[in-house]
């Protein structure tokens, strides 16, 4: 087991019976293993020339910032509706335990942008797939999605790379 992989707790039957829930809490208290996951989500991308980083609320944010600056980009946040203040787009999707809503401003990322989609995990693909549609509704090029964790037979991995983006995960579980 890798640093990253020993940093990650699993807990059954979190939040409903039958999910496996990767937790990432324990890995961004650990300050080596923090700051090697953000290195290791945006190496890949040093050269990748992107303009900006799409991070989904809430546990994408914590990694979205670092990486950002990391490649020298800006930080565009998804939301959850009702916390962006001004004019946004907006889309709703399912996800692995129920459904939700994300939000981006409309002039958070400009048509030709060069976007890298960024978030903690990527299950069913359904979060990942509502912040490519809004950002490319924008005009944005979403180039690639960085995760720290995949669960490749959910779906979400497949889903993206069918939209000929590509994809990049420090850890995945079955
Ligand atoms: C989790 C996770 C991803 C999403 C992955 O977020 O952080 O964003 O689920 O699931 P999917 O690939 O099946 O869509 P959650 O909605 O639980 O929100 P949080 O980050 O605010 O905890
Ligand atoms: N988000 C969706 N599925 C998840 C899982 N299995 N663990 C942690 N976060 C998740």
């Amino acid at each position: 087991m890798n640093r990253l992989e020993q940093a990650i707790t699993t807990i059954s039957d979190y939040p409903s019976p039958g999910v496996q829930f990767r937790d990432i809490t324990s890995l961004v208290e650990n300050p080596q293993a923090f700051a090697e996951a953000c290195e290791q989500l945006a190496a890949p991308f040093a050269d990748a020339g992107i303009q900006k980083v799409l991070a989904i609320e809430a546990r994408g944010f914590i990694f979205g910032g670092a990486v950002a600056v990391a490649l020298g980009a800006g930080m565009v946040m998804a939301r959850k509706p009702g916390k962006l203040p001004r004019k946004v787009i907006a889309q709703t999707y399912e996800l692995e335990y129920g459904k939700d809503m994300l939000c981006l401003h409309v002039d958070a990322i400009k048509p030709g942008e060069r976007v890298l989609l960024l978030d903690d995990l990527i299950a069913t693909g359904g979060t990942a797939m509502a912040a490519t549609d809004l950002a490319q509704k924008l005009g944005a090029e979403v180039v690639a999605a960085s995760f720290v964790v995949a669960l490749p037979e959910l779906g979400g991995l497949g889903r993206l790379q069918a939209r000929n983006i590509q994809t990049h995960a420090l850890l995945e579980y079955e």
